[in-house]
């Protein structure tokens, strides 16, 4: 990764746009990280946000963390480009304690679940990552987080294996490889022999 810092910028899909978060976007926020369903599965641990203050306050917190963050890491708001609106978020963070990996992770609200968003955000992120000098981004899923193992295999992550390296709690590895791009494609985008065809 570079050492220079970076200020998230937009990264726009088919059906998303992924783009800084804004303090004003907090009811939104609360409809993702309000969700127990939602911050029961995350990594580092996260309770789930009480109300809209506290919502703002870690809105402000990612801005200012964003700010010094190495790129191409980031925290993206993910917004619906038929209605604008956010959807969820999504993260590009070095892992603790090295800061040397690099992981992936999205957070939809529950009724955006099962329509392919985080295969696009995936896709997306994995691309811009790959364009800034970075060979290979990892997920890490929490045993039984059934939804995320199935959106890492289908976007062509690999298995690496378990650890309690990074939180301190058991969690999976899976990694993208830059040479792997193309299986995180959304199948609109994939070869006949990658879409099952
Ligand atoms: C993990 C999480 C992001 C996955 O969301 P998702 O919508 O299931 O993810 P995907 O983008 O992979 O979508 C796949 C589903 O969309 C369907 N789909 C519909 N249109 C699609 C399209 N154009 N492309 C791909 N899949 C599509 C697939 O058939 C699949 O449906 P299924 O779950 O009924 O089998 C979501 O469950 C979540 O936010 N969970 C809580 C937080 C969390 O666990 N984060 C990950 C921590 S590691």
């Amino acid at each position: 990764m570079s050492t220079s810092t970076w200020t998230t910028h937009a990264l726009t899909t088919e059906r998303l746009t992924l783009r800084p978060w804004l303090v004003d976007d907090a009811r939104a926020a609360l409809d993702v990280y309000g969700h127990a369903e939602v911050t029961r599965w995350l990594s580092p641990d996260m309770d789930r946000v009480p109300d809209l203050a506290a919502m703002r306050s870690l809105l402000q917190q990612w801005k200012a963390e964003s700010a010094r963050l190495p790129a191409p890491a980031g925290r993206w708001a993910i917004q619906r480009n038929t209605d604008d609106r956010v959807i969820g978020g999504a993260i590009l963070l070095p892992l603790p304690p090295g800061n040397e990996d690099l992981e992936i992770g999205w957070q939809l609200r529950p009724d955006a679940w099962g329509n392919g968003y985080a295969t696009e955000t995936t896709h997306a992120l994995a691309a811009w990552a790959f364009s800034q000098d970075v060979q290979e981004i990892f997920a890490v899923v929490r045993p039984g987080n059934v939804r995320a193992a199935a959106t890492v295999r289908n976007n062509g992550m690999h298995w690496v294996g378990e650890t309690t390296k990074y939180f301190g709690i058991e969690l999976q590895v899976y990694r993208l490889r830059a040479a792997d791009l193309d299986r995180a494609a959304p199948a609109a985008l994939q070869p006949p022999n990658l879409s099952g065809d």
